[in-house]
């Protein structure tokens, strides 16, 4: 039977966007393109493979790209039974996207700088970025023609969970950092949303907000709500349960990052008591995953942060100047001492434009010189709705409680994919009774 997912124009939502949402989940899934003109198109998905396509002409591949080619019309997608005989698919998802991209769009791009640093090169499975493979500046680089791959282990450099956070904390503790090298790259808005979808997918999540800044109550328009926050609690001057804020969800808690005074933040940026950790092992036993936002850049207080964490995802903004400076997330991560390093649970990519070159070419550029297990399959579009839920103060999902933003989504599946890479159980919930 046919169950409708979403719907909407292709103006607002760009195919390759809609595929991203849906392409990856396990379920056979259609997308119904009305195209003008009675001219019409289905594409079927399913677990990150395009199982088929068809266009009014056209049926396999040459029907993908035909339907790519199209910016203008309706898209419904629905989800049916798997038929009892799939056909061999067409190819993965993001290759055929890469492809069909790539050939939509005309112009080059200057290559960023490599990603990895020059110790990293020496891991199998990571290419060694070679100035002989840059494209020149008018030709377009070769598509990837290979699926991201799956997981492999980090390098060993990167895979020590420290000893004294786990002692100190006990044993399968989860403290994920959102960090990035460059400044509004998106790491307030997708640790936000990203623990918003861990806790409705059944996980209790505690949310920290280590910038002064203030980001993640500036994002929900709330920074008068704190009475206290995670620098009080780290310098000292408020206990946990003091900075804690309830949410309307049961399993969501949040800690802003400071009250209406500051305190001294000379101690809480270099933290030599390790404030950082006492307060992360405090908060660990308490739920399910502990999330950190930190401030731009990877040295500082966002230093201090990661050296008491257990886990890091690095958010990558797709945008050259962002990719330009990314280098740094490992060499940030590699300078701090081994007992006392994250292990890297993988990148996120953010503000994907798919009809700009110069974006894809950060997100191509990406899966090749990251190693193959940091990129997640799911990368987030830049998208309208982001900018709404800020200027309305809310997460994605509560813009519209009804029918959210499909970008939302997207979220929920990145959180599947952190979930499983982190092992991460749920604490089993209590049945609630239906009558309040
Ligand atoms: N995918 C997206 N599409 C459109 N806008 C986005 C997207 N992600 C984030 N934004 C917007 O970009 C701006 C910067 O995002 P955000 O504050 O999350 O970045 P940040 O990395 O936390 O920044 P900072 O380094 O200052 O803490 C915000 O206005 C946010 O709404
Ligand atoms: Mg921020």
């Amino acid at each position: 039977m046919k169950v409708g997912v979403m719907k909407g124009s292709l103006r607002e939502f760009d195919l390759a966007d809609v595929l991203q949402v849906v392409g990856l989940g396990r379920q056979y899934t259609g997308v119904e393109l009305s195209l003008g003109g009675g001219r019409t198109g289905t594409i079927f998905v399913k677990s990150g493979q395009v199982v088929s396509a068809s266009a009014n002409q056209h049926q396999g591949r040459e029907a993908f790209r035909d339907l790519f080619r199209k910016t203008e019309g309706d898209f419904f997608v629905f989800r049916d039974e798997t038929p009892p005989e799939l056909p061999d698919p067409i190819g993965s998802l993001s290759t055929l996207l890469m492809d069909a991209v790539s050939e939509r769009t005309a112009s080059g791009y200057p290559r960023p700088m490599s990603y990895a640093p020059s110790e990293l090169a020496t891991h199998p499975g990571v290419a060694p970025p070679s100035p002989a493979s840059a494209p020149t500046p008018t030709a377009l680089p070769a598509p990837q023609r290979r699926s991201l791959p799956p997981r492999q282990a980090a390098p060993a450099a990167f895979g020590s969970r420290p000893p004294a956070f786990a002692a100190a904390a006990g044993g399968e503790s989860k403290v994920l950092a959102f960090a990035s090298p460059k400044g509004g790259s998106g790491k307030s808005t997708v640790s936000l949303n990203t623990a918003l979808s861990l806790a409705r997918r059944g996980h209790s999540v505690i949310l920290v907000d280590g910038d002064v800044n203030g980001d993640v109550l500036s994002a929900i328009d709330a920074r008068g709500r704190a009475k206290a926050g995670a620098l009080d609690v780290v310098s000292g001057s408020a206990r946990v349960d003091d900075a804690l804020l309830d949410t309307v969800l049961p399993r969501f808690k949040l800690m802003p990052a400071v009250g209406p005074r500051l305190p001294d933040l000379d101690a809480v940026t270099l933290d030599p008591n390790g404030g950082w950790l006492a307060l992360f092992a405090e908060l660990a036993p308490r739920a399910d995953i502990v999330i950190v936002d930190t401030p731009a850049g990877m040295f500082g207080m966002t230093r201090s942060i990661l050296r008491a964490v257990t886990h890091v995802i690095g958010v990558l903004q797709a945008e050259v100047l962002a990719a330009r400076s990314f280098g740094r997330f490992s060499e940030g991560l590699s300078s701090l001492p081994d007992q006392r390093r994250p292990e890297i649970v993988g990148v996120v990519l953010n503000m994907l434009q798919t009809r700009h070159q110069a974006s894809l070419g950060v997100f191509q550029d990406a899966l090749s010189d990251l190693p193959s297990s940091w990129l997640f399959d799911t990368t987030i579009p830049r998208h309208p709705a982001f900018l709404d839920a800020t200027q309305q103060g809310v997460p994605l999902r509560q813009l519209d409680e009804e029918a959210p933003p499909p970008v939302a989504f997207l979220f929920d599946n990145l959180a599947g994919e952190i979930a499983d890479r982190l092992g991460l159980r749920r604490t089993a919930a209590k049945p609630q009774r239906l009558l309040l």
